[in-house]
């Protein structure tokens, strides 16, 4: 008889994880039966608690904050991306090895494509340079983004980075800019600061014109998103991320891909 595959996301603090609620709706969407558990671990026990779930028989789990960078380490074969990243959330073991990806980035991808907005030969200012950052740019360069300029507060952060990924970005042309000198036209902006989350404002200048604008954060005002709405163009929150990274680590694991549209009314 086949045991039920048994899945979980760690983290710190973890109460509040949707992972759970969504992979259980995949799931009964695909006619799969799966546990799904959150794990709560303090900081030092982060890698032991890793080995006894997979030791134990643990087919995947996914990790969040603040363990990504930790989960990156403790792998023995990574994804390209997840190097790209130096982050991984998705994890998984095949004989006797622990294996890391990252899906953030296509979940992002995944998303904007729901929403009917191309990548294919789109301009893209990314604000923020930090791990959020890191992660998104080489799948938004492989979905045919052709420029992608990563604005920071901080500018040596988003000139490191920048240098750090120039040359796996294939033909997009990758570059730095301050925060304080946006200007130009683009596609798509994308909010990867922590700005929301901290509750700061993040006020664009009129100089910088753009028609799409999508926040990573969801479920907490943000005045990036306020100010799309004042120019009348389509935007969006991180709930089509968050569900689009749950679905790449779920195919990872079971083999078969749930729709994403399906499950944006969870919000
Ligand atoms: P994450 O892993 O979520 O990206 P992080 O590595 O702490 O978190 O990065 C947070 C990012 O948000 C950084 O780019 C940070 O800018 P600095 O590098 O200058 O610190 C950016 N950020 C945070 N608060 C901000 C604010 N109020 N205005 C503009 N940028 C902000």
């Amino acid at each position: 008889m086949n045991q039920t595959k048994k899945f979980a996301v760690i983290g710190n603090p973890i109460q509040h994880s949707r992972s759970p609620e969504l992979h259980q709706a995949f799931a009964k969407k695909l006619n799969i039966t799966l546990d799904y558990d959150k794990i709560f671990s303090e900081v030092p026990a982060f890698k032991t608690t890793v080995f006894a779930f997979f030791k134990q028989g643990g087919q995947g789990m996914n990790v969040t904050v603040p363990f990504k960078e930790d989960a990156f380490l403790l792998c023995d074969v990574l994804t390209d991306r997840a190097k790209a990243a130096k982050a991984v959330n998705t994890l998984w073991s095949k004989e006797g090895k622990i294996y890391g990806d990252n899906t953030d980035g296509q979940g992002l991808v995944d998303a904007i494509h729901a929403l009917g907005w191309s990548l294919q030969g789109a301009k893209i200012l990314i604000l923020g340079a930090g791990g959020a950052t890191r992660g998104v740019v080489l799948p938004l360069a492989h979905a045919g983004a052709q420029e992608i300029v990563i604005a920071n507060r901080t500018l040596t952060r988003a000139t490191q980075l920048v240098a750090d990924l120039k040359n796996q970005v294939g033909s997009t042309t990758l570059n730095a800019c301050a925060l304080d000198d946006l200007a130009g036209e683009f596609d798509l902006v994308i909010n990867a600061t922590s700005a929301s989350l901290s509750g700061d404002a993040l006020v664009l200048p009129d100089t910088l014109q753009f028609s799409h604008a999508y926040e990573m954060a969801y479920g907490k005002p943000s005045t990036f998103l306020a100010q799309a709405e004042q120019r009348g163009i389509p935007y969006s929150d991180g709930f089509g991320m968050l569900v689009g990274q749950a679905i790449v680590s779920f195919e990872i694991w079971n083999g078969c891909k749930p729709n994403l549209a399906d499950f944006l009314s969870l919000k």
